[in-house]
Order: C-alpha cells, then structure tokens, then sequence
C-alpha cells in the first residue's frame, strides 16, 4: 500500500506533541518510510502506481516538483474548450489524473487481507453508537426491502425469485444503496475537519494532526460517490432523499461532536464496520455470479485513475478497492475513538499501517498508538540522518 503522510512529532515522548512538516514516501511492501527530499513548510507528497510503487528518492523528488497533471500548461486550444461555456458544464470530462488528497493505493494481496471484524462495545458510548448503528441499518435494510441471509433461503430459487423477494439485490438496487451510503459516509470526516479547524483558530493551538486525515477519509467517501455515479444518474426522488438525510445527519454529527468526539469516532468506526460487512457481500455475490449485469462491465475511468488500477479493471477491482477503503476508515476511527481527542497525536498523521495490519486488526489501543507514534518518530529521525549524509 502506498499512503504518503507527512506529518511528524516534532520530540520523541508520548501522544501528546507538536507537529513539523517533512516530505515522505513509502516504499511498498517494506511499510518502511523513506525520506526523499528536504523539509517543506507544506504537504509535498507523491503517489505512484501500485505495480511499480518502489520510487526512487530521485523519482520521488521529480514527482514532488512537478505541477499536479490540472496545473499543467495545455495548448490554446484545450485552454479554450475548458473555459468555453460548452466544456465548463461537463466537469467529468475536463478533470483528470490524481488532483486528490492522499489516499492509499493496494496491492492485490492487501486487498484480499480484509476481514469482516466486529470491536467489543465496552462502554456506555460505545454501547450507544454501536446501537445507533444497528437501528440505522436495520432501518435502512427495512425501507429497502433487503433482507440478507447467509446463504440463499431457498436452494432452488431462482436469481429472479430471490431478488423479487429480497433476498437478493440486483445491479440497480446496489447502486441505489452504495449511492445513498457513501452519500451519507462523506459527512463525518468533513464535520470533524471543520471542528477541529475551527477549535484550532478559536483556541490558536495546533491539532496534532487530525484534520488531514479527517479530511482525507471525507474526500475518500466523496471519490466513492463519484465512482459509482458513473454508473448510475440517480432521479430526483433520490437526490431529494439524499438532501433530507444529508441535512439532517450533518447538523446531528455537529452536535454531537461538539458534546462528544470520542463516542462520534466510536460511531463511525462502527459505520465502518457495516460498511466493510457490505462490500464482502457484495463481493461475494458478484463473485459467486449472483450479480451478472456486473461481472464483465469495466471499471468507471475514475476508479482506475484513483486507484491505480490495471487498465482492463473489472467492478469487482473496484469493489474491491473500496472495501478496503472502508477497512481504512474502520481502523482510522476506532483507534482515534480511544485517544483524548483533545490533546493526543493523531498517530496516522505521519505514516498508516498497510492493510496486512489494519484488514485483520480492528484498532490500535491509545498505547499501542503511543508506540506507534514513536517508532514513526525514530523512522524519521533515523532518515533525517541518512538525509543528511548524502547531502
Ligand atoms: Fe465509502
Ligand atoms: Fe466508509
């Protein structure tokens, strides 16, 4: 996995610290950091392919200086049709190559180490979101019609039959549901960001951390939403569904997370949680043929784009993707869920486990992100050192 994080602890010690900005990328398979250039006062990171993601310190300086693909200077005439009325109204043709944040990209075996993982609730919040979580889903699931078995009820229905009764969802119904779902997950990370940016200004303390990853996983979820809304325009119905449970959800996760961080991490990690429970199925049932309208249809250009996925990508590569995505977001906030939000280091700020680790592992306990955040802190001090040998 890639995922290019530049944040560091500015002293060795415990959770609690201040930040310095580095340029790092990682070498895949190793989840080893490797400093390649000099410090910056911003974020300079490069992604590369998952095939070939060893970069070089050369490389990845070259791709740090370079202007990202939409900064490039094009020729009069492309500079025209992308200010010309005709070219402004279609965005989905105009945008291109990897303008995103940071996100990690995985290699096939990454892909296959997730695991469908459940954390304990422990206590009183956690009991709560996790309820809030199931209410949620069981709602959904109820309004949608879905009823979900291990295994089909009835050996000898058909696909059709099975669909017509629930049991099954057909390519349209999984969209439907994958639409509205990660309409809804993109909110959290942005809500928290803007807390805490906000916290930061008012309060003028630093952050330690948290608001790029907060903002990473909210664009994240976004990219989830743009991915599959190219193989579905949804009607007015449901984008009007969308702007009620959007209004709704953003002004309560608002609330509740100016009342109570930890449980808001705790919530999502178990929104994650069922997410990850989907996509397996998902995956399951386009695998066992279940989902035939899906089974040869190419991946949208977005998903390969962002990915990096191989050019004759199927859905199930990006199902795939997602789902570990989803693991991402799964781990990212139960592990943040157990740290003092007010004053701990968020420890992905600087590096995040690959997905070996996070597929299979449901958290980081706040001493485990302790250690963690040291032994970022001895990476970095340690490529400093090398850093400066060669210079
Ligand atoms: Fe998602
Ligand atoms: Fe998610």
């Amino acid at each position: 996995m890639i995922y290019l994080p530049l944040l560091r602890p500015a002293a060795p010690g415990v959770l609690k610290r201040a930040f310095a900005a580095y340029t790092i990328s990682s070498k895949q398979g190793a989840g080893v950091v490797l400093l390649s250039g000099t410090a910056y006062s911003g974020r300079y990171i490069s992604t590369a392919s998952p095939r070939s993601n060893s970069l070089t310190a050369a490389k990845s300086h070259q791709l740090t200086v370079e202007p990202h693909k939409q900064d490039k200077v094009v020729s009069s005439s492309e500079t025209k049709s992308h200010i010309s009325k005709e070219g402004a109204g279609d965005v989905a043709k105009q945008v291109r190559g990897d303008w995103v944040l940071f996100h990690p990209v995985y290699s096939p075996s990454e892909l296959k180490a997730v695991q469908v993982l459940h954390r304990k609730a422990e206590n009183f919040g956690d009991k709560a979101a996790y309820g809030l979580v199931k209410l949620a889903r069981s709602i959904f699931d109820f309004v949608s019609g879905y009823k979900h078995v291990e295994g089909p009820p009835d050996a000898n229905a058909s696909l059709e039959e099975l669909r017509k009764t629930g049991y099954m969802l057909s390519d349209k119904q999984w969209l439907s549901r994958i639409l509205f779902l990660e309409s809804i997950a993109g909110v959290p990370g942005m809500v928290a960001a803007t807390l805490r940016h906000l916290q930061s200004l008012r309060l003028m303390v630093r952050d330690s951390g948290w608001i790029h990853t907060l903002l990473e996983e909210a664009e994240n979820e976004r990219m989830h939403l743009m991915t599959f809304m190219t193989l579905k325009q949804p009607s007015y119905f449901f984008r009007a569904l969308v702007l009620g449970a959007q209004g709704v959800f953003y002004n309560l996760f608002f609330l509740c997370y100016l009342i109570s961080p930890r449980i808001c991490h705790r919530f999502v990690g178990y929104l994650e949680e069922e997410a990850v429970i989907t996509y397996t199925r998902c995956i399951a049932d386009l695998e066992a043929g279940r989902i035939p309208e899906w089974s040869t249809l190419a991946a949208p250009k977005i998903a390969i784009e962002y990915w990096r996925l191989h050019d004759n990508a199927k859905m199930l590569d990006v199902i795939y993707a997602v789902r570990s995505d989803e693991t991402t977001h799964r781990f990212v906030n139960h592990s943040l869920a157990n740290l003092n939000t007010f004053t701990d280091v968020n420890p992905f700020a600087l590096r995040e486990p690959d997905m070996h680790l996070k597929g299979g592992k449901v958290e980081l306990t706040r001493d485990e992100a302790d250690k963690y955040v040291t032994e970022s802190d001895e990476l970095f001090e340690k490529n400093k050192k090398h850093l400066k040998r060669d210079s």
